[in-house]
C-alpha cells in the first residue's frame, strides 16, 4: 500500500507495526534503499528474511531503532565515540557496529558477536519501528546479490509474494545504502561506504580507517586464477567493465565502438556531456561528474535499467571517490567484479 512521507496515516503504521510484532515481513521506505524488515529479536522471523532474499546465513543482518535509547539495550557496549557518532549522523544513513546484547540472537547477528544498529531517517521508517515496539531487522530488500532497490517496482520484481506487506513511500532519497562503521576495532574501521561520507566520518572519528575491502581490487594473477563471478555484487546480468583515469571517456568510446562492431548490445553509463561519445549505443547518463549525490541517487535504477533493456554489456565511467562518489566507487567496483581499466598515461 502506498503511504506519503508528508503526510502518514497512522492505521496503516499500525497495520505494519502489527505484522512485525507478529513475525512477519514488511517492505519499509528508507532514506537510503527499501529494506527487507523483520523483529530483530525474533529468531523465527529472522530466519523468513534470509529465505525471502535467498541470503547467506552468515552475512549478518543490521538492526534498525527509532531512538537512541535503545542502542543500549541492543550493544552490549556503547562506547563515547558511538554517542558522537549518533549525536552528529543520527536519525540518517549510518550504521555502526557495536558488541552484540544478549537480546539479538545469533541468527540475526550471522554467528558474530557484534551487532550492527542503525537509526534511518525517513519518516515512515521511523513510525513502523515505533509502531512494532521493537528494534527491526532490516537488510535492502533485493535477492541476494542483486542491486539495492530504490523504487517500489525494484522491490515488486524480486519480492512479490515473499512478503507479508509492502509500503510504497515513493522513491528513495540517498540511493546507496548507509555507511557501516565499526567501532570493535582500534582503529574504527569504515567497512561500507554509503550516504554518510568519509570526510564527514573523519571530523567525529580522525582516526577512522577504510577496509581494505571497500577499494581492494585482485590483481591480474588473482583475476586469472579467480574470474570474476564469485565477487559481483550489486550485479546487473550483464558483464560489466570500469573505465577510470585522465582518458576513461576516450578508452570507452574506442571499447563500445569495438563491441558495435561484433555486433554486441552495448550500455553505457557515463557522464553528463559523454553522451555524443558512443553513438550506437544504450546511453544512460549518472549525472554530472562533480556531482556524486546524484549518481548515488541513480546508480541502482541504472544498473536496473540496463538489466530491463537486456544489453550485452556494460560500460561504466569510475566517478572520484570525493563525498558519496567513495560509495559509487564501491558499489560499481562490486557490480563488475572488479573488472576495471585504469587509462592513467
Ligand atoms: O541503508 C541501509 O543500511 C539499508 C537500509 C534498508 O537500512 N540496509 C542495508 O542492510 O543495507 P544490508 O543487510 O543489506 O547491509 C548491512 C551491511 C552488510 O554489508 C552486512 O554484512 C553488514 O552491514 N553488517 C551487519 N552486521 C554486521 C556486523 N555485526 N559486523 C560487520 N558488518 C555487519
Ligand atoms: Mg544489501
Amino acid at each position: 500500500m502506498t503511504i506519503s512521507p508528508d503526510k502518514i496515516e497512522q492505521d496503516k503504521i499500525d497495520k505494519a507495526g502489527a505484522v512485525l510484532r507478529a513475525g512477519g515481513l514488511v517492505i519499509l521506505p528508507t532514506e537510503t534503499v527499501y529494506g527487507l524488515g523483520a523483529n530483530a529479536l525474533d529468531e523465527a522471523a529472522a530466519a523468513r528474511i534470509y529465505a525471502a532474499k535467498g541470503r547467506p546465513s552468515d552475512n549478518p543482518l543490521s538492526v534498525h531503532i527509532a531512538d537512541f535509547d535503545e542502542i543500549y539495550r541492543i550493544a552490549a557496549e556503547v562506547p563515547p565515540e558511538a554517542e558522537r557518532l549518533a549525536a552528529r549522523f543520527w536519525p540518517g544513513p549510518l550504521t555502526i557496529v557495536l558488541p552484540k546484547s544478549d537480546r539479538i540472537p545469533r541468527a540475526v547477528s550471522g554467528g558474530l558477536d557484534t551487532v550492527a544498529v542503525r537509526m534511518p531517517a525517513h519518516p515512515v521508517a521511523r513510525a513502523v519501528i515505533r509502531a512494532a515496539g521493537v528494534p527491526i531487522a532490516a537488510p535492502s530488500a533485493n535477492r541476494s546479490g542483486r542491486p539495492s532497490p530504490t523504487r517500489i517496482d525494484h522491490v515488486r520484481q524480486e519480492m512479490d509474494g515473499r512478503v507479508d506487506l509492502m509500503l510504497d513511500g515513493g522513491d528513495c532519497d540517498v540511493g546507496v545504502e548507509s555507511s557501516v562503521v565499526t567501532l570493535v576495532t582500534d582503529p574504527p574501521r569504515l567497512l561500507r561506504p554509503g550516504g554518510v561520507p568519509l570526510e564527514a566520518l573523519r571530523e567525529v572519528l580522525p582516526g577512522i580507517v577504510l577496509d581494505r575491502a571497500v577499494t581492494g581490487r585482485m590483481d591480474e594473477s588473482d583475476r586469472a586464477s579467480a574470474p570474476g563471478m564469485k565477487y559481483r555484487h550489486y550485479a546487473p546480468r550483464a558483464p560489466m567493465t570500469l573505465y577510470e583515469g585522465q582518458r576513461a571517456a576516450a578508452e570507452m568510446a574506442r571499447a563500445c565502438r569495438g563491441a558495435l562492431a561484433e555486433g554486441e548490445r552495448v550500455g553505457v553509463l557515463c557522464f553528463a556531456g559523454e553522451e555524443p561519445l558512443f553513438p550506437g549505443a544504450y546511453v544512460r547518463v549518472l549525472g554530472r561528474g562533480d556531482a556524486p549525490d546524484m549518481q548515488a541517487h541513480q546508480l541502482f535504477d541504472l544498473l536496473r535499467d540496463m538489466d530491463a533493456v537486456g544489453v550485452a554489456r556494460i560500460l561504466t565511467h569510475a566517478p572520484d571517490r570525493a563525498g558519496l562518489g567513495l560509495a559509487v566507487y564501491n558499489r560499481m567496483l562490486k557490480a563488475a567484479g572488479h573488472q576495471v581499466i585504469h587509462t592513467e598515461e
